[in-house]
């Protein structure tokens, strides 16, 4: 499974590297089978001594290797740290950073043509899923315009606005019917994310398509971040 954080606009380099070291001791040391992700602010990046199943990834970049786009991170500085996963549509980017549909489709080519990891997050706000399924599916859909649907890369996060950072997680089966929607028309692994935390992750990656997490504030601690790791590597022993 693929359980991921996303540091978010917290962490600075030092602690970033401590979190990054002490996951993956536990990793070792339990001997995890989980694919880990760690989405750390870009000011923290580095040559992480990664191990296979563990990847440092960037938030955030501007679709271009190097030019005159300031305060932007390009591909070169990426690069510069052997990024090769990359997140791209996060709702907190779309909605309080207002980047659109055509840049979010943009970045997601640029990415595609470098051939790193995409995970691509989609999910309705909290008026849109008050108008029920067929609404919510007829907005996500409208998320995937412009973008390629068979990447060999992708990886799809859902993540309803609403349940992201406010404590409220989507019932199972309200993630159990986007996943299976999705999944008729997606062959990339589905990941579900908007207030995952130790207590629920069991019960999440049980739900039929999932297939792993995407974690921000409760995963901001070594212990909670590995206890969810734990529990799917004890859910996949079972
Ligand atoms: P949350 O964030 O776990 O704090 O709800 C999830 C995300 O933004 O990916």
């Amino acid at each position: 499974m693929i359980i991921a954080s996303n540091f978010k606009t917290n962490y600075t380099r030092a602690k970033t590297d401590d979190f990054v070291i002490a996951i993956q001791d536990f990793m070792r040391t339990t001997r995890s089978k989980q694919q880990v992700r760690i989405y750390a602010p870009a000011t923290a990046l580095d040559l992480f001594d990664e191990i296979p199943s563990l990847h440092v990834g960037a938030q955030n970049f501007y679709p271009t290797q190097n030019g005159s786009y300031t305060g932007e991170i390009g591909f070169e500085q990426l690069e510069e740290f052997a990024i090769d996963t990359v997140l791209i549509g996060h709702s907190e980017r779309r909605h309080i950073l207002k980047e659109s549909q055509d840049l979010i489709a943009q970045k997601f080519n640029f990415a595609q043509a470098k051939n790193v990891e995409i995970i691509y997050c989609v999910g309705e706000p909290k008026e849109i899923r008050a108008l029920g399924i067929d609404a919510v599916m007829a907005y996500i859909w409208e998320q995937f315009e412009g973008i390629d649907i068979n990447y060999e890369r992708l990886v799809i996060a859902y993540e309803p606005v609403w349940a992201i950072g406010t404590g409220l997680t989507a019932s199972d089966d309200d993630i159990k019917e986007v996943l299976g929607r999705l999944d008729e028309k997606l062959s990339a692994p589905l990941l579900y994310g908007g207030s995952v935390k130790v207590d629920n992750i069991k019960e999440i990656l049980s739900i039929d398509k999932c297939s792993g997490v995407l974690v921000g504030t409760a995963s901001w601690s070594v212990e909670a971040f590995s206890s969810m790791i734990q529990a799917a590597d004890n859910l996949e022993k079972q």
